[in-house]
């Protein structure tokens, strides 16, 4: 069974002092994990080793990065190689959120440079992908993100590709409060998934997780994450909060 995932993108907010607090609530539900529930907690840089000592104890939890530059090591003032978030064992990565697509320049051909140096280590990757407004209201999504694994992930060994972690959010839905709809989420997630089944077959496929991202909240969660393709989702503003993101991980299937 494929692993349904709850995962945090606090993207550039909270203090160190919030964001421990915020770990600190949320982690004191004790939440009932599952054997193939995982949560993620995508904190900032700085933070990343706090919250790594916050749930070392704690079976399916981890912390990811929110990006790391895809150049191995060197002159590159400011940046965070994978090297870095691997020697302090950080268990995964975000990349090409759509942010960072917009506002940093990163290309399909930048994000699979990325995948490979993660793969290269034990970091597990979470590639996000998604449309924004124009193409979804010109009908060519399936097209746009079929485009965007094709060139970002497809050189990648079955064995690497079942590595990854995909999470759909369309630009639209993003910061928004403007939700796909079930259905929608549902038939572009399945379509995602033929696309891998396509290039990898459809045993590789059915093992890949693919989240949803885009105003998921604590009042939608459960209806998104039920729809057969779902599995799980990448929560921006929700997961700033304790009792919200606390409801979006009980809505795990
Ligand atoms: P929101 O949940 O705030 O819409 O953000 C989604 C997102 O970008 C997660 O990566």
């Amino acid at each position: 069974m494929r692993k349904q995932i709850a995962a945090a993108n606090w993207k550039m907010n909270l203090t160190y002092q919030q964001g421990q607090e915020l770990l600190d609530k949320i982690l004191a539900e004790n939440i009932e994990i599952k054997v193939h529930h995982e949560v993620i907690f995508g904190v900032p840089f700085p933070y990343l080793i706090m919250a790594k000592e916050k749930v070392a104890n704690l079976k399916n939890y981890h912390i990811s990065a929110q990006n790391c530059y895809n150049k191995k090591s060197g002159a590159y003032t400011g940046e965070v190689s994978v090297e870095m978030l691997e020697s302090i064992k950080i268990h995964h990565c975000i990349i090409g959120h759509s942010e960072r697509r917009e506002y940093f320049a990163e290309s399909n051909l930048m994000l699979s440079e990325k995948l490979d140096l993660l793969l290269g280590t034990g970091i597990t990757p979470i590639f996000c992908c998604g449309e924004p407004l124009s193409i979804r209201e010109a009908g060519t999504q399936n097209e746009f993100v079929e485009k965007q694994l094709q060139e970002s992930l497809f050189h990648l060994s079955e064995e690497d590709l079942k590595k990854v972690v995909i999470a759909y959010e369309p630009i639209w839905a993003i910061g928004t409060g403007k939700t796909a709809t079930t259905e929608q989420a549902q038939e572009i997630h399945a379509h995602l998934r033929s696309v891998l089944a396509k290039k990898y077959g459809e045993d590789v496929a059915n093992e890949i997780s693919i989240l949803y991202g885009g105003s998921v909240k604590a009042n939608n969660a459960k209806e998104l994450f039920s729809c057969p393709d779902v599995d799980g989702g990448l929560v921006g503003g929700a997961s700033l909060d304790a009792v919200d993101f606390a409801e979006i991980i009980k809505a795990l299937q």
